[in-house]
């Protein structure tokens, strides 16, 4: 039942399509912040992704980010992003998800993030693998970073740190090194999941934008920390996420020790 209630993920997405198409009159509203948008499609996927959790499992935790925490005194936490990727959403570009996670007991033990314009969703359950749509996937196997293919994202705010996300960045691109920016956390985790990125990195997430992406790159055989090279939590900001084989290069660029 878990499982099934997971697998909700694509119906939230049928949501997000429905209103897509029907974006003429899209409500967007603004939370704080200049582009700290959420639209009527966020708050869709949103209802119908906690009316099925709170039908089948009314005394679970859940942690949602437009909704906040519903908190319960359950060893289960139900780890929700409605749409990861609202400002492409917003704009009309469909690179953009539905992320659901459970953790139980503070680990994460299933995750399912769906991509309803491209059709894509990808099921990962600890120790069984990780799989997109029938398929089982599986991380990329490449060595090194300079021939990697990279992904990132910036937060909105924390750019003028000391060795801040520009500075990274940089780096990258000054050696020639390819870095994409989908703007959806989640789909960049999957897409190193399924080997279409050798790394992914960023220095301010939230927990709903990680929790499912995280454990669906492990189980492709992927390895996630943060950026001191230590396990890796979702309540935490920073992120690396590599094919496991290029982790350890990575954490050098990032900190700047190359
Ligand atoms: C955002 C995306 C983006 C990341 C931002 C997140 P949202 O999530 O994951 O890739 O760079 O930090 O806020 O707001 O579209 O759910
Ligand atoms: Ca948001
Ligand atoms: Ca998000
Ligand atoms: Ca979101």
């Amino acid at each position: 039942m878990l499982k099934e209630t997971l697998l909700n993920a694509t119906e939230a997405g049928a949501a997000v399509l429905q209103h897509y198409f029907n974006s003429k009159n899209l409500q967007i509203s603004h939370k704080e912040g200049i582009n700290n948008l959420v639209t009527e499609a966020d708050h869709a996927s949103e209802k119908a992704i906690l009316d099925s959790i709170r039908e089948s499992f009314p005394d679970h935790f859940i942690l949602s980010e437009e909704t906040g925490e519903i908190v319960m005194d359950s060893e289960y936490k139900w780890i929700i992003d409605p749409i990861d990727g609202t400002i492409n959403y917003a704009h009309g570009i469909p690179i953009c998800c539905v992320s659901i996670g459970l953790e139980q007991s503070g680990k994460m033990i299933m995750g399912a993030v769906y991509n309803p314009f491209l059709k894509e969703f990808y099921f990962a359950e600890a120790g069984k693998g990780a799989m997109l749509n029938s398929q089982q996937i599986a991380v990329s196997t490449e060595t090194e970073v300079l021939k990697s293919c990279l992904v990132t994202g910036f937060p909105y705010t924390y750019l003028n740190q000391p060795n801040g996300p520009l500075e990274a960045f940089g780096r990258f691109i000054r050696a020639g090194i390819p870095v994409r920016r989908l703007g959806s956390a989640a789909m960049d985790l999957c897409w190193v999941a399924a080997g279409r990125f050798d790394g992914f990195y960023e220095h301010k997430l939230q927990a709903w934008d990680s929790a499912a992406g995280f454990l669906i790159v492990e189980e492709a055989g992927g390895k996630v920390t943060d950026f001191t090279g230590a396990y890796y939590s979702p309540h935490q900001p920073q992120i690396v996420a590599t094919n496991g084989k290029i982790h350890d290069e990575l954490l050098k660029w990032i900190n700047d020790q190359i």
